[in-house]
């Protein structure tokens, strides 16, 4: 059997506002990223995600679409965007973009016309409003000056769609097509259990991601992917879909990718695990059962980075742990998404002045809630300067650095065998020679409660997620560890990718 590219691809999140900014105006932008290219072809990766660069008033960060076929000149031009693909391309690594279909910005200009009254049956105008929350916190709807009222699910200015009007089905076919013909390998899905909501909008008691929801998970929704899936099979060199899918179980998520739907949806449930033998040990049991092809995925621009965490739950073990759960996570069967900045260890920065805050969750709750900015704080790229530098001499990103951020920049940990990044490095080039000769299959081995312990082929992967030390499994070799495994043992918060023994 032909095995598609991203069944075991490593694919790298770039939050482009954050990752590298060539423009010098401190936000990040696609010739940042291009120029950057090389940091993660040398990290070992094969594919990179790019977060929304379209135009948008960047009411949520970009994901407020307001023309889904041209460049923000905040990150660029549509020229930058081919320059990139073609530098990705031929250094080997795939391309995908995300996708918002869920809803557009209130610049969008279908938006503007509905707020003149014009074509407004391509969102959800009510004359009054039901009980939901905007995932954000507060009210989903926003009223009108002429009495009406519409429907976000998030920021006001992110007004949701009607997907059961078919010209909104129809533009985001034609928006799929623009990037596929542009050269891109595949999309990220925004909200991908999003898009559809029941008939009559009935009040909620709960709004979470259960089977049922009257907001979440519509079963027409899966409709929408089969034709997608339809239009990119008919696209040469294995174009693909990985949906942002949010569930309460597998069994749900499973829906999403089914043969004729998206390839892969993200496994959100490995980032909500404690560090635990027995939680990790149910994700991945679940995950194996359910779906065919597995992703796995530690941190996003939306979630607490892992480091953190981690070191939340028990001070002194965040980094460790972090290690730990990357070689599980690059063992399992199927495909792995990294974010920026965790190749570095990069903590979530917690102490950002409430000024310095722009997250629309954080300014939806009236400070009540944090945000996500701590996990989009601009990457440190070397030791010194006004940004480590993320941006050109003398200027200061959108978002303020910590100082430890130096001694973890790019160019600090090059070279030094005990930094993060090169343990990243050390991981990445492993799995890419082992992946050519183990089978997608795991087998468990035995091992005591709090450690888990699994085999694919000849490579054996051990995680100690108890208070003690334990023996290593039997082995050849030892190929890879997060820290010291001396006498034969290993300690807690390690994991370790050991040779089998040929029986
Ligand atoms: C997704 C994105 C998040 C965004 C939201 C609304 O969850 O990952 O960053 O705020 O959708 O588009």
């Amino acid at each position: 059997m032909d095995i598609p590219w991203w069944r075991d691809a490593v694919v790298y999140e770039i939050y482009v506002r954050s990752f590298a900014d060539a423009s010098g105006d401190g936000v990040g932008d696609l010739a940042g990223a291009r120029e950057r290219l090389t940091h993660l072809k040398e990290l070992g990766v094969d594919a990179v995600w790019l977060t929304p660069f379209y135009t948008s008033p960047m009411a949520d960060g970009g994901y407020d679409v307001a023309d889904y076929r041209d460049v923000d000149p905040l990150f660029g031009s549509l020229a930058d965007f081919d320059a990139l693909v073609a530098d990705a391309h031929a250094l080997g690594l795939r391309v995908l973009v995300d996708i918002v279909p869920n809803h557009s910005s209130d610049e969008h200009p279908w938006f503007r016309a509905a707020l003149r009254g014009e074509g407004r049956d391509r969102y959800i105008f009510r004359d009054r409003p039901n009980n939901w929350q905007s995932t954000f916190s507060g009210p989903a709807w926003t009223k009108l000056p002429d009495g009406m009222w519409y429907l976000h699910l998030f920021a006001p200015g992110q007004p949701d769609f009607n997907w059961r009007n078919p010209e909104v089905r129809a533009e985001f076919l034609d928006i799929l097509r623009f990037w596929l013909d542009r050269g891109v390998d595949g999309f990220r899905i925004d909200v991908a259990m999003g898009l559809f909501k029941a008939e009559g909008l009935p009040d909620v008691k709960d709004q979470s991601f259960m089977s049922d929801s009257p907001v979440w998970g519509r079963p027409e929704v899966h409709g929408v992917y089969r034709e997608w899936r339809e239009l990119l099979d008919t696209y040469p060199g294995e174009r693909m879909a990985v949906g942002e899918v949010w569930t309460d179980s597998p069994e749900d998520l499973a829906l999403y990718v089914r043969p004729d739907e998206l390839h892969q949806s993200f496994n959100f449930a490995w980032l909500q695990a404690p560090w635990s033998a027995t939680a990790f040990r149910k994700v991945i049991d679940d995950t194996l059962a359910t779906v065919p092809f597995a992703t796995w995925v530690l941190s996003n621009h939306d979630v607490v980075r892992h480091v953190t965490r981690y070191e939340a739950a028990d001070p002194g073990t965040g980094l460790s742990r972090a290690k730990a759960a990357l070689l599980t996570m690059l063992a399992l069967p199927g495909s792995a998404y990294l974010y920026q900045g965790e190749e570095l260890g990069l903590p979530q920065v917690e102490d950002l002045p409430p000024e310095a805050r722009q997250d629309p969750v954080f300014v939806q709750s009236k400070g009540e809630l944090p945000g996500r900015d701590g996990c989009r704080v601009p990457i440190p790229w070397s030791p010194g300067g006004d940004s480590y530098g993320f941006s050109p001499g003398g200027v200061r990103p959108w978002l303020p650095q910590p100082g430890s951020f130096g001694a973890l920049s790019v160019a600090s940990q090059t070279g030094d065998p005990a930094s993060t990044l090169e343990f990243y490095r050390r991981a990445l080039a492993c799995r890419r020679e082992l992946i050519r000769t183990i089978p997608y299959e795991l087998e468990w081995l035995p091992s005591d409660a709090d450690t888990l312990v699994f085999a694919r082929g000849p490579l054996v992967c051990a995680v100690n997620c108890g208070t003690g030390p334990v023996r290593l499994p039997p082995h050849e070799s030892v190929l890879l560890a997060t820290g010291p495994a001396e006498d034969g043992l290993l300690p807690p918060d390690h994991a370790v990718w050991l040779q089998r023994p040929v029986t």
